[in-house]
């Protein structure tokens, strides 16, 4: 049976994220701490041929996109055979899309390969553009190389290029209007994003998130903003900057839920899937590839992880808990 993955409220699953590795080059601190995690063991990690062959289950199973997360996707040794693999797979509409979401150290040296490789769009975080606070965000004094990078990827035919930044109170909520005008100037949709509790050290605290309404409020003094309708799936809200065309996306997980519409699934790099990325179980695919399963059990086991979907996070219900994953497990 390879009818589209359709769960119990009627969401459409074509979105899969693919996280390649769990460790990163960074250490932002409201992700993970200075000396890291216990990393995935090495052996769990599912291996390019395991990952292509998911990936070729899920096309047969209406996913159409793939985006490949991390910790810092690019990392992975062979990312770009990754890449390569999965483009050259068929879907329902045309070959698998994929997308990379990173933090762009390794960019400028695989930049060319990726897009060889058929890699169709790149998502690149960046909180601050001050050097002194990157370095003290991220524990590594890399700024420069982010800004080349996100250069880089400007240059490059891939649109629309988007960039991340998780808005933090005191922190870098006051360079909310100096990173847009940063992203209008690269021709980059900036997007926003409201912290989530999946920090590794379960700090997160409803005080210390700036809202949607702040945001909104902050980009509101110094540039007109014009809702720019039908967002589908899409986590962000988008809005045209003083007439456009450059857009500035919010991306409000938590003060407005876009669970409704939700049509991800996840795939972590020691292959368990996800329903969502705040779900507290996991479906384990390894153990069945490993065993010699074939193609039809394995997609009933997507279906199964599917079907078990809850329509919403719960982060605004009493008695939520956060996942015991941080976000550097799952990808994002
Ligand atoms: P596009 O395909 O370019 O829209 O990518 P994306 O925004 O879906 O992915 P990206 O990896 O760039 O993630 C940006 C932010 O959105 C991160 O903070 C993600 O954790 C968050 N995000 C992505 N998908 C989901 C989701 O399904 N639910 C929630 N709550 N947040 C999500
Ligand atoms: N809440 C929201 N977004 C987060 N990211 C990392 N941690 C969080 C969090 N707790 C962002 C990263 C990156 C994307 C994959 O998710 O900055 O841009
Ligand atoms: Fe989907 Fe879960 Fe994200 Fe909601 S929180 S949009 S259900 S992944």
């Amino acid at each position: 049976d390879r009818g589209p993955l359709v769960d119990r409220y009627g969401r459409v699953h074509r979105d899969l994220r693919i996280s390649l590795t769990d460790r990163c080059s960074l250490r932002c601190t409201y992700c993970m701490p200075a000396e890291g995690v216990p990393w995935l063991e090495r052996d769990s990690i599912l291996t390019t041929p395991e990952l292509e062959r998911m990936a070729r289950i899920a096309a047969s199973l209406g996913i159409v996109e793939v985006r490949l997360t991390g910790g810092e996707p690019l990392l992975r040794p062979d990312v770009v055979d990754v890449v390569r693999r999965i483009t050259a797979i068929r879907g329902v509409d045309g070959p698998l899309r994929v997308s990379v979401t990173t933090n762009g150290l390794r960019l400028p040296k695989l930049m060319d390969e990726l897009v060889d490789a058929g890699l169709e769009r790149l998502n690149i975080s960046l909180d601050t553009l001050r050097r002194d606070r990157f370095a003290e965000l991220t524990r590594r004094d890399r700024l420069d190389d982010v800004l080349e990078a996100i250069d880089i990827a400007s240059r490059s035919g891939l649109r629309p290029l988007k960039i991340n930044t998780v808005a933090m109170r005191g922190v870098n909520d006051d360079e909310c209007a100096d990173l847009l005008r940063y992203a209008v100037s690269v021709g980059a949709e900036l997007r926003f994003i409201e912290q989530m509790p999946l920090d590794a050290g379960h700090t997160w605290t409803r005080a210390e998130m700036v809202t949607r309404e702040e945001l909104l409020d902050a980009l509101g003094a110094e540039f007109s903003l014009t809702p720019v309708g039908e967002r589908g799936a899409a986590p962000a809200e988008l809005f045209e900057v003083d007439g456009g065309p450059t857009t500035v996306g919010v991306i409000a997980s938590v003060t407005a839920p876009f669970c409704g519409a939700c049509d991800r699934v996840r795939l972590t790099a020691d292959g368990q899937l996800r329903n969502c990325l705040f779900s507290r179980e996991e479906s384990d695919v390894t153990s069945l590839l490993r065993a010699g399963a074939d193609d039809d059990t394995v997609a009933a086991r997507v279906r199964a992880c599917i079907e078990a979907k809850l329509p919403g996070h719960g982060i605004n219900e009493p008695g939520f808990l956060q996942p015991d994953r941080p976000m550097s497990a799952i990808g994002g």
